[in-house]
């Protein structure tokens, strides 16, 4: 029987990352600070992304570039896969993502790339426990979502639920 289905998620938006819970602000903080490290000379646009564990820790990546273009990675996929090299076994809770750069107009809505949401998609599978996730606009507008699921229907992979 042919059917036609909807997808469907529910997001927070804020117009302010400020009026996040305040259990959230040191993560944004170091989500920050992260994007302030970032290596991007040749795209100018600088990623941080913060991930607070199950176990407490808070483990930054940033996108680091590389002159042969396709050798560099995304700030998400640098942050996920140092946990999963350091920490396996410990959930991620949140992971929040901030950035700067003339690529993006200011107002537009900072999200992953595809291969980065793929990648998160693995972490959340993996650990069997939603991953939230906290999008921070160059405007400083924030979009919250409660699972990576959200973000990649139809995802390439072998859900834990
Ligand atoms: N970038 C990220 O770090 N995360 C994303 O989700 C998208 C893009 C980086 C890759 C590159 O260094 C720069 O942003 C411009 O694309």
């Amino acid at each position: 029987m042919n059917t036609e289905q909807t997808f469907q998620f529910n997001y927070a938006a804020l117009s302010h990352w400020n009026q996040l819970p305040s259990e959230d602000h040191a993560l944004v903080a170091e989500a920050f600070l992260a994007m302030g490290r970032a290596y991007a000379p040749y795209s100018q646009f600088k990623v941080g992304a913060a991930a607070a564990l199950a176990n407490g820790e808070i483990i930054c990546g940033n996108n680091q570039e590389n002159i042969a273009f396709p050798s560099g990675l995304c700030a998400e996929r640098v942050a996920l896969n140092y946990i999963g090299a350091n920490f396996p076994g410990i959930a991620i809770e949140t992971l929040c993502i901030v950035a700067r750069g003339a690529l993006m107009p200011e107002n537009q809505l900072l999200s992953p790339c595809g291969g980065c949401r793929q990648v998160m998609l693995e972490s959340e599978n993996r650990q069997g426990k939603a991953i939230r996730v906290i999008m921070i606009n160059q405007d400083n507008r924030t979009v919250i979502v409660s699972a990576v699921k959200d973000l990649l229907p139809f995802g390439f992979g072998k859900a834990a639920n």
